[in-house]
């Protein structure tokens, strides 16, 4: 309901946010946090995230993307239904300027490795973290509902990886046979 938005855009003034819902009373509800904070660093587009990044984003422009408890189901046949897939990554990973960074956030254990496989798979992402999952940052704030969680013993994963300034030969898809002589 815009909670964390509302609190990450008044954290950080002199970034512009773009944020994605489809569900309106998600968008009413962030639409008044705006006016009582005098938030004017918040676009909301009422639109399939997943058509806007297809459509309506150029590569290279985003400085980082926020992706925080997506797919709240967590039966087995909706696996396939998954947002974080290989081929979204792809696509966000070549919107993100060098640099950038794609932070995902779940409550769910199994969709937080996989997360952490399908980002550690493109070849345009490096972890940010060693130790694979990395710590809550400062920016992520502590939501009603996250911390109903943690006492019921519920624990949260973050993910945090950024956009290569280049790629290693080693890293590209189908790198270039060594000439020979
Ligand atoms: C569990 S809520 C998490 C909300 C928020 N990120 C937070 O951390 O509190 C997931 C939200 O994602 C929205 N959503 C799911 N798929 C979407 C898509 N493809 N495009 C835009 N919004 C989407 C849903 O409408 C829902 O409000």
């Amino acid at each position: 309901m815009g909670e964390a938005t509302a609190q990450i855009a008044a954290g950080k003034p002199e970034t512009n946010f773009l944020c994605c819902e489809v569900h309106t009373p998600g968008v009413g509800a962030l639409l008044k946090r705006i006016e009582e904070q005098n938030l004017v660093n918040i676009r909301i587009l009422q639109h399939d995230a997943v058509e806007v990044i297809d459509h309506m984003l150029a590569p290279g422009v985003l400085a980082g993307i926020h992706i925080f408890f997506p797919d709240p189901w967590h039966k087995k046949k909706h696996n396939k239904r998954r947002l974080i897939q290989a081929p979204l990554i792809a696509k966000l990973a070549a919107r993100l300027k060098p640099g950038g960074y794609l932070h995902c956030a779940t409550d769910w254990q199994p969709y937080a490795v996989q997360i952490l496989e399908v980002l550690s798979a493109e070849p345009m992402l490096a972890n940010t973290s060693p130790d694979g999952f990395a710590p809550r940052p400062d920016y992520r704030p502590l939501t009603k509902f996250e911390n109903r969680g943690i006492k019921l013993g519920h624990g949260v994963w973050d993910v945090v990886f950024e956009r290569r300034f280049q790629l290693e030969s080693s890293q590209l898809k189908s790198p270039r046979p060594p000439e020979e002589g």
